[in-house]
């Protein structure tokens, strides 16, 4: 929409010239009108414009701004904690108002303290702006999770799971793994994550066994860049982080579906097949594309547990990569919460009981505790899309009393 680029140019304009020149200065005042102008012209488009900055992408409403992408404010804004930046048109806004907002932007970007002359609680009405834990705007009235279910997830994440079935597919078939379109299941994963007014982690829920790959992966990607925002890593290292979660089961699409779904426990043989998922989505990624040496590298050690035990075992046992340590536990919190054919799903308590017990041995102990934390205070926007009305019934004990469970894939 070319009215918000348009206001976006202004506002950074306006950014600038603010952190270089007093207040009143005539510069000031001529970059101020323009932008006050820009967002008028906005608000004859669009009563209630949002902007989210995710990173290096910007979104109006629930549309990504092209021709902003690679804007360099965007990724600052959201580095100081305005991942949001909110305009309510039926509520006057004053020049004085949008002063104070970018001289306090500025502050923050700067850490210098602001000029403004008026107080935070003071102003600001019709402007809001925010991050999820972050910032210290007063947090907005939680609304109960069916609510934000019905109100702000137009979300079913129908196509996604339409376009990661057609990779796996084209995998299958010995083609090359099509980047391209699980980069932009992921960009789109970010958009629903971000909804109107925040931060969520909207989760597939399993309607046929046979489609746990697929709503795996997706449900891997939202968990895994969650995780990395939580963390606080910017918008580009976030989307990588959701590719190699998107991608750290690939190497299952060469595995016969009556191994993925058997229930009960493995032949020593089925569990080398199944094991060798790791080893073998790592290499289907790199002969695909050298650059996604990340996803590679989170497909051969996911299931690598930070004691050395898990497998691929390590001749010369290492430190695994921040990123697969992350989705390690991404992987084993929606393996478990699901039902699989051996296993009944895990409510979530015992789900985080089981990886606050597994902290320093299976799991690294600083990405459990982030892991806690994070569903601590998501926990109400964990929203799970009902794909289908009719989940299959939960199987109360495949294994044989006095077999081990099998671990969770
Ligand atoms: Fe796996
Ligand atoms: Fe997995």
């Amino acid at each position: 929409m070319l009215e918000g680029v348009e206001f976006l140019h202004a506002f950074a304009q306006a950014l600038a010239v603010v952190a270089l020149y007093p207040p009143n200065h005539a510069r000031r005042r001529g970059a101020l009108d323009d932008v006050y102008q820009r967002l008028l012209d906005l608000f004859a488009v669009d009563e209630r414009p949002v902007f989210s900055f995710l990173g290096d992408e910007v979104v109006l409403g629930k549309q990504p701004l092209r021709e902003m992408r690679d804007w360099e404010w965007s990724d600052r804004l959201a580095g100081i904690g305005m991942q949001r930046l909110e305009f309510d048109s039926s509520i006057p806004i004053s020049l004085e108002e949008l002063d104070a907002l970018l001289d306090d932007i500025v502050a923050r970007l700067t850490l210098r303290p602001s000029t403004s002359s008026m107080a935070r609680q003071e102003r600001v009405t019709g402007i809001r702006f925010g991050a999820v834990g972050v910032g210290d705007e007063p947090a907005p009235e939680e609304p109960d999770e069916k609510e934000i279910a019905a109100e702000t997830i137009p979300f079913s994440l129908t196509e996604e799971a339409e376009a990661v079935v057609w990779v796996h597919e084209v995998l299958q078939d010995g083609g090359e793994l099509p980047l391209m379109e699980a980069e932009a299941v992921v960009r789109s994963l970010t958009v629903a994550m971000h909804g109107d007014r925040q931060m969520m982690l909207p989760l597939l829920q399993l309607r046929q066994f046979d489609e746990y790959t697929t709503t795996h992966s997706l449900n891997v990607s939202v968990l895994s860049m969650g995780l990395a925002e939580w963390l606080g890593l910017g918008g580009r290292d976030v989307r990588a982080v959701g590719v190699a979660g998107l991608l750290h089961d690939l190497g299952k699409v060469t595995i016969p579906k009556e191994i993925l779904n058997k229930p009960g426990t493995f032949t020593d043989q089925e569990r080398e097949i199944m094991n060798s998922h790791s080893a073998e989505g790592a290499r289907m990624i790199l002969t695909s594309d050298q650059q996604l040496d990340l996803a590679a590298t989170v497909a051969y050690e996911h299931h690598i547990m930070i004691d050395g035990g898990g497998y691929p075992s390590l001749r010369y046992p290492r430190d695994c990569h921040f990123a697969s340590k992350l989705v390690h536990v991404c992987d084993v919190y929606d393996a478990l919460r699901t039902n699989r054919p051996y296993r009944a799903p895990w409510p979530a308590k015992r789900v985080m009981a089981y990886i606050e017990e597994k902290s320093g041995t299976e799991f690294d102990g600083a990405m459990a505790q982030a892991f806690k934390a994070m569903m601590d205070q998501w926990e109400p926007r964990l929203t799970t899309l009902q794909v289908d009305e009719t989940p299959p019934a939960p199987q109360p004990s495949a294994v044989p009393a006095g077999q081990a469970p099998r671990p969770p894939e």
